[in-house]
């Protein structure tokens, strides 16, 4: 069997398209063209790549996007000050606060700086706890994690059989931005979550149970294409680069599945690159329309 492949970059497209629509009703029936303010601190060279795509994506997305990028020693005390301004700033409906942040920033401080209605990336403890909560919503759904149940939702079309609710879900990582949340996605989805980490004790066993596995480790083909159960459904949300003097750039991608190995066996899995990547980026333009449509409330 040959694995449906999730193709993340046609469909992040679609939703481009969308938000595109969307964003030109919104500018001619209201008069308000939504606006996302992307805060980079620091010269981190794959922050500013991701950055930069975020905010080309906007551009061609119709959205407004002003950038901040702040030298790596900029104070806890201006970078607050400098989202005070931006949670006031009626053009901004969206504040992105590129992470990680160098190390003397207090992280968590920051994002709980950011306006609960602007909070587009959903990292703010309030909108994670709303997650986290039976019959609550939040505002935001972080875009990674909300990229990958988009994804699970295509699967749901694509292979017969498949269907979120019900499945056993295996999320590999825990990280703030992807593992957790994602987990916290899947059980308000009714999926049975299993969260594996680098504590984890037999974690081969425990993902040869799967339905689905989501790869979010940044761990290059940690996975084996053979502990995965025939037919699961397989999102990698990882990206590492990885040393290959045959390759023409000297360098590829990987994934945390084995990809070669698991397309052969799985109902359907998630390419790297083309998979999750561009999926995060749609999301965050979808989340900034919504923050745009928030302040319409
Ligand atoms: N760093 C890695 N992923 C993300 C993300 O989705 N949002 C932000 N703000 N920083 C990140």
């Amino acid at each position: 069997m040959s694995a449906v492949i999730l193709d993340g970059k046609a469909i992040a497209k679609q939703i481009q398209e969308e938000v595109k629509e969307a964003v030109v009703k919104m500018k001619q029936e209201r008069g308000i063209t939504p606006g996302l303010a992307a805060v980079l601190v620091g010269e981190n060279p794959a922050s500013q790549m991701y950055v930069k795509m975020k905010r080309n994506r906007c551009a061609e997305a119709g959205i407004e996007s002003f950038g901040y990028e702040l030298p790596a020693d900029t104070s806890q005390r201006d970078l607050e000050k400098l989202i005070a301004e931006l949670n006031a700033n009626s053009k901004v409906h969206g504040i992105l606060v590129q992470l990680p942040l160098p190390d003397h920033i207090d992280s968590d401080k920051i994002l709980q700086a950011i306006s609960l209605d602007k909070d587009v990336d959903g990292f703010h403890p309030i909108n994670i706890g709303r997650l986290a909560m039976k019959g609550r919503e939040p505002e935001f759904i972080p875009a990674t994690p909300y990229g990958c149940m988009v994804l699970l939702q295509e699967a749901e079309k694509l292979v017969p059989g498949f269907k979120i609710s019900g499945a056993n879900a295996v999320v590999c990582g825990r990280s703030n931005i992807v593992g957790m949340p994602m987990s916290l996605l899947l059980v308000k989805a009714d999926a049975t979550v299993t969260i594996v980490h680098s504590r984890t004790k037999d974690i081969s066993e425990i993902i040869g149970q799967a339905d689905i596995v989501i790869g979010a480790m940044g761990r290059a083909e940690m996975i084996k294409g053979a502990w995965l159960k025939e037919g699961a459904v397989c999102i990698d949300v990882a990206t590492v680069k990885v040393d290959d003097p045959a390759a023409p750039k000297g360098y590829v991608w990987k994934g945390d599945i084995e990809f070669e190995v698991a397309k052969e066996r799985v109902a359907a899995i998630t390419p790297v690159p083309g998979g999750v990547g561009p999926m995060t980026i749609a999301m965050l333009l979808k989340n900034t329309l919504h923050g745009a449509e928030v302040a319409l409330r």
